[in-house]
């Protein structure tokens, strides 16, 4: 299916994948609508698109809004991002995360199906697979989230399935794992940076820093989404994302100091003993993405790490965040 003159909503596009999904499908010739509660998103993530698509403060909670978005706009492909992504918050308000993870995807599923929508893409997460029984992780690894975010993030990537065989509605759930890139404003190399702006000398890392990522930056994950949405046969599908090149963090705090030429000025401090849950080896394998949607990652992680830099010394955002060291903390450090 091709994007061009396609009525796509995105939802949660003020959020930092999905905005960037919002100007790739404009890029390819989409008419594009976003709806975001702002909650965690924000308008300047959409400067980029902004004369090209129209923007809705709308809660997926409320079905009504969400429902009359769709038909108002004659919407055909939902990409469909909005939640709560952060792992600590849905610790910290279970309710607020399943009501917009799980009943809000409901919300843009039924809307969807009154709709007709053609295709909806759903952002699950390396979350619904729960502590690892082997790596790299496949699709049919077994599913048990250990957070309030992978069960409620799961739960909508079931429903979805529900829709799909029993109302035919065509569906397609991206498992994303690490994505990383401008305008993201939490988790490990946004911490870094901050770390390293306020510290140059000193680099705090939490645990041992022996737990393995699997990064991808941000235009590698959403040209996934939209090999999802152009390709038939993804219907009915699970797809790992990740960019194929496990990273220790250990290594990765002393490229990103190498990046920064802080080489020999700073030391790294390990805080020892990696926090309750941490997922050590958390590992794709993207066999399947490959092969079925012929997702080709492009961007090194050195080079996306430039780019991040790049944003975070031109962005006052990372004045804005709070310390996010402290998000981190508040669930003992868990990275999604
Ligand atoms: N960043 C990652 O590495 C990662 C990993 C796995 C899964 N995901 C998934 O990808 C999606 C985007 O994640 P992100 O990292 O860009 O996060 P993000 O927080 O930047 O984007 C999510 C957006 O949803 C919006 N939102 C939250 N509650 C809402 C509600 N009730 N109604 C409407 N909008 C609401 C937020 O304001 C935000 O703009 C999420 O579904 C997340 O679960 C992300």
């Amino acid at each position: 299916m091709e994007l061009k003159d396609k009525n796509i909503l995105v939802t949660g596009g003020a959020g930092f994948i999905p905005s960037h999904l919002v100007d790739l499908a404009v890029e390819k010739g989409g008419n594009v609508t976003a709806l975001d509660n702002l909650k965690d998103g924000k308008i300047e993530n959409l400067e980029v698109s902004k004369d090209k698509i129209h923007f809705k403060k709308i809660d997926v909670r409320d079905f009504d809004k969400v429902k009359r978005i769709i038909k108002e706009k004659e919407i055909e492909i939902v990409f469909h991002f909005a939640a709560n992504a952060n792992v600590p918050y849905s610790v910290e308000d279970p309710k607020y995360d399943f009501e917009t993870n799980a009943l809000g995807t409901c919300n843009v599923l039924k809307s969807c199906l009154d709709n007709d929508v053609e295709k909806i893409i759903y952002a699950s997460s390396a979350a619904v697979y729960g502590e690892p029984e082997y790596t790299p992780i496949d699709e049919k690894h077994s599913l048990n989230p250990i957070s309030p975010y992978g069960a409620s993030k799961l739960a909508g990537e079931k429903l979805g399935f529900a829709y799909y065989y029993t109302y035919g509605i065509p569906f397609v759930s991206m498992r994303i794992f690490n994505t990383y890139g401008p305008r993201q404003p939490r988790y490990v190399m946004f911490d870094f940076l901050k770390k390293l702006r306020n510290n140059p000398h000193k680099l705090e890392v939490l645990g041992t820093g022996e737990q393995i990522r699997d990064y991808c930056y941000v235009s590698d994950t959403t040209k996934a989404f939209i090999l999802a949405a152009e390709n038939e046969n993804a219907v009915g599908k699970s797809f790992n994302i990740a960019g194929g090149n496990p990273i220790s963090i250990k290594e990765l705090a002393e490229l990103m100091i190498r990046i920064l030429r802080l080489e020999g000025n700073t030391e790294i401090y390990y805080t020892g003993k990696s926090w309750e849950g941490d997922i050590v080896r958390l590992v794709a394998n993207v066999n399947k993405i490959k092969s079925e949607l012929r997702f080709r990652p492009k961007v090194e992680l050195k080079d996306g790490i430039l780019r991040l830099k790049e944003w975070f010394e031109s962005s006052d955002t990372n004045k804005k965040i709070k310390n996010s060291t402290e998000n981190i903390r508040l669930n003992g450090g868990k990275v999604i």
